[in-house]
């Protein structure tokens, strides 16, 4: 490994996949002699880890560039480099497309070829002016960073299980971005957990763009569950807690159930998106179930674990969404009672079958129905917080907190829980008497270790 004599600045756009990958570029990066910063004007090389989900999200990385081309001009003035690569999903779904908007990049690669940035490095050092590599590649991604060093990340870690999605609602570009669903070979999976368990992870989110589909290859060639993942992994000595996240409803399959009923580790946190109450925009977005179907699925959750914390994404808006559709999505939430939810204005997005759609909503209509809607969200988040007050929960110690002697950690519930504790519980899971409630946490004593 060579000596850090450079530095990257890493900034993440969207989704916990993206902090994931973020996280693998800097694994791929670290043996090239690269320590991260977190000021730009310091960096040889910005990646800007993008995100393609809505049309916001996209042009903020254009925003982000105008001011990366200053910043290289000044540098460049001082004799200094920086390159600028623009990686994740913008990059996978406009490619070239970049470099024409913006051409101060050099570099434009998507979610499955970050694992050859050194090759990508050394073709722009070599005085390739654009190196743009947009392909689905042969080759696993995973295999091509499975040698590399997992450094520390803490107590809470993401890790990466499947990736892609063939569902293909009508609103979204993951299965255009992000490809065919894809599971990685559980050892692969197990080695990485094995590895993050040594570096002092506790608690493990396994991540996915439809998560709950996982099929992954075991050792004997026969096809493992999201269930099945989880049996092993909760075998992983040192992992104390696992969850999973984004799950589609279609495929929360009874053996997933039956896992929260009975394995301790899995917490009792389940991000399950309906996007809709109504059945017939269910129907245009191609969801493949009803209201009702997912009210009976969280039925079934509930009698699994009935303290279970649900959470959901909402999108208001959808083309042809009237006023009644819209309140019945109200309905559902007001029956489903979430421990919190995203929701999000219909945002076009080129290419997919929704952004074709003539009875577009308008803005106005968009912006007034979703703030109903996160007012009701977040009335339904602040009593589910409020009802922990008095309650004793166990609490991972991840990280100091901004006061002093403070420390921040989670409930099982995914919240955040602010205590008053040594740093030296950092890592522990420690029985905690919960006193107050903030907007988005929750405060308690420390009673003992649990
Ligand atoms: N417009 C608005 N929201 C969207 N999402 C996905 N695509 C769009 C879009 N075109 C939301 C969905 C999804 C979450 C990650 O982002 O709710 O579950
Ligand atoms: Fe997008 Fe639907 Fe796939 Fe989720 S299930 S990633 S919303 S296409």
């Amino acid at each position: 490994m060579q000596n850090p004599d450079k530095k990257v600045f890493v900034k993440t756009y969207g989704c916990q996949m993206n902090v994931y990958d973020s996280e693998r570029m800097r694994d791929v990066l670290t043996p090239l002699g690269y320590a991260e910063t977190t000021s730009p004007e310091d960096a040889d090389l910005v990646i800007l880890n993008t995100c393609h989900i809505r049309e916001k999200a996209a042009e903020k990385v254009y925003s982000e560039l105008g001011k990366l081309r200053v910043m290289k001009r000044g540098r460049a003035a001082d004799g200094k480099e920086m390159l600028i690569a623009v990686a994740g999903c913008v990059a996978q779904a406009e490619g070239e497309e970049i470099v024409r908007r913006a051409p101060a990049v050099d570099l434009v690669f998507g979610p499955q070829t970050y694992h050859r940035l050194p090759q990508l490095l050394a073709r722009s050092k070599s005085g390739e002016r654009r190196v743009v590599e947009t392909e689905f590649p042969a080759e696993d991604k995973f295999e091509g960073l499975e040698a590399r060093s997992v450094p520390s990340r803490g107590v809470a870690a993401f890790l990466t299980v499947q990736e892609g999605c063939d569902k293909f609602c009508t609103f979204c570009v993951v299965p255009y971005t992000r490809g065919a669903e894809f599971s990685r070979p559980v050892a692969q999976i197990m080695t990485e957990a094995r590895k993050l368990a040594a570096q002092g992870v506790r608690e493990l989110t396994l991540l996915g763009q439809n998560v709950n589909a996982f099929h992954g290859a075991g050792a004997d060639g026969e096809t493992i569950s999201l269930a099945g993942l989880v049996a092993e992994l909760s075998r992983v000595e040192g992992i104390e807690r696992l969850r999973y996240m984004t799950s589609h409803p279609r495929d929360m399959s009874d053996d997933l159930i039956a896992a929260h009923a009975e394995n301790a580790k899995l917490m009792p946190y389940l991000h399950l998106p309906v996007q809709s109450g109504s059945d017939a925009i269910l129907k245009a977005m191609n969801r493949g179930h009803t209201a009702e179907d997912y009210l009976r699925l969280v039925a079934r959750i509930r009698a699994a674990r009935p303290d279970i914390a649900l959470s959901g994404d909402f999108i208001v808006g959808f083309p042809g969404e009237t006023d009644a559709d819209f309140r019945a999505t109200l309905d559902l939430v007001r029956e489903v009672k979430y421990a919190g939810a995203y929701s999000f204005k219909y945002s076009p997005r080129p290419g997919t079958p929704a952004a074709e759609h003539d009875a577009q909503v308008s803005e106005a209509e968009k912006s007034a129905r979703l703030t109903e809607l996160q007012s009701l969200i977040h009335a339904q988040q602040t009593a589910f917080n409020a009802a922990q007050v008095g309650r004793r929960l166990p609490v991972l110690v991840e990280k100091p907190g901004r006061e002093s002697g403070q420390m921040v950690g989670r409930s099982p519930y995914l919240q955040a829980v602010h205590i008053q504790a040594d740093p030296g519980l950092i890592g522990q899971i420690v029985d905690t008497h919960i006193t107050g409630v903030g907007t988005n946490s929750l405060s308690g004593h420390y009673a003992h270790a649990a």
